[in-house]
């Protein structure tokens, strides 16, 4: 049973293949995959596994979304990011989200120039196309306000005027399931901007051998200049046209709706998915179908997606909690329960 702390279904499948027999031809957005695929073997370069979590930050990028990272500290989710920014060849910028962080310390704020004699604007950390939030829950609401702000509307407004972000811009925010004192959880409806919430779970024990391997070898997590750019802005756009061109049919959409709708009657839940959230799947879902060279969704890419787009827009009742309910848990039973179509 797939529990907290893995997205086994990401980790299957992809070696990013080509096209499926009989698709129509298109050679760019091939070419576009085979780029994006080429992000792995780059990253696993640096981090050992966690390939389910790089596959989440590419159907991200690919939807334009944002994910929220849950691990224990030390699982590498600083360098997985950081590492994923070079093999894209984007801007990356972290900040470490701390009690005392401001909301101008994240957006950017005016400052006086006292020679001219003017306020100017001075474009804070999240003017970058690949932002790490770290430690998200560690801040108070309203620079997490801020953030989430900038992070759906896409731009900063200071003073009445609005500065656009660059493109593309994409949050990777993280958080420790664990150290609750002195946090501040996300509300709902916060939580809901993110596109997908990743687990990033601990090490197998042949995986934490490698990483010990390859520090007594000298591997410096600091240094990532063996690291090369395989992956342009152009085979992102190019894959976020051909993902646009993905397929869905009525079964198809049926049955994610028939998903949420079961969530929303779960005696176990408080607060099921909205139409927002169901949205959210679908678009990962045809990204990941793209990325697994088919040219329509089936209902294995949706269940593939419901863990990762689906456990942080479910509310448990507490009731059911103290039974020892998980968001994971409860949507596993909803996925044997609703009928698949075939
Ligand atoms: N899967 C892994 N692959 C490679 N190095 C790892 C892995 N897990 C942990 N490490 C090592 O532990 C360090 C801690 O990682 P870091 O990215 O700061 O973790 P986190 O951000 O999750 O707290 C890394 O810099 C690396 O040296
Ligand atoms: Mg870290």
């Amino acid at each position: 049973m797939p529990g907290p702390g893995s997205d086994p279904a990401l980790q299957q499948t992809i070696a990013y293949p080509g096209r499926a027999p009989g698709a129509e031809p298109d050679p760019a957005g091939d070419g576009a995959r085979a780029s994006l695929g080429a992000l792995r073997a780059e990253v696993a370069k640096a981090v050992v596994g966690q390939d389910a979590v790089v596959t989440g930050l590419v159907i991200a990028l690919l939807c334009r979304g944002h994910v929220l990272l849950e691990g224990v500290p030390g699982v590498a989710k600083t360098l997985l990011v950081r590492t994923m920014a070079a093999a894209l060849s984007m801007d990356f910028k972290r900040v470490q989200f701390t009690p005392d962080l401001m909301p101008g310390d994240v957006t950017g704020s005016l400052v006086y120039d006292a020679k001219t004699a003017e306020f100017e604007f001075h474009e804070g950390p999240v003017f970058t196309n690949l932002l790490l939030a770290d430690e998200i829950n560690r801040t108070p609401p309203k620079t997490q306000a801020a953030l989430l702000e900038a992070m759906e509307e896409r731009q900063v407004s200071v003073e009445g005027a609005a500065r656009k972000l660059p493109d593309p811009f994409i949050v990777a925010a993280t958080q420790n399931p664990i150290e609750y004192e002195g946090t501040y959880q996300l509300p709902e409806a916060q939580l809901d901007r993110f596109l997908l919430k990743l687990s990033v779970p601990l090490p197998s024990r042949e995986q934490e051998i490698a990483v010990l391997e390859r520090h007594a070898l000298g591997f410096d997590p600091r240094d990532l200049s063996h690291v090369k750019a395989v992956t342009s802005a152009e085979d992102l756009a190019v894959g976020r046209a051909a993902v646009a061109r993905v397929h869905v049919g009525p079964e198809v959409l049926g049955y994610v709706v028939d998903i949420a709708r079961a969530t929303r009657q779960s005696p176990s839940l408080r607060m099921g998915v909205s139409p927002r959230g169901a949205t959210a799947l679908l678009g990962a879902a045809r990204a990941w179908a793209w990325l697994s060279g088919r040219g329509y969704v089936t209902p294995d890419d949706i269940k593939a997606l419901v863990l990762p787009a689906l456990r942080h827009r479910i509310q448990l009742r507490p009731e059911a909690e103290l039974e020892g309910a998980t968001p994971d848990g409860v949507l596993d039973g909803i996925l044997t329960a609703v009928p698949v179509p075939r």
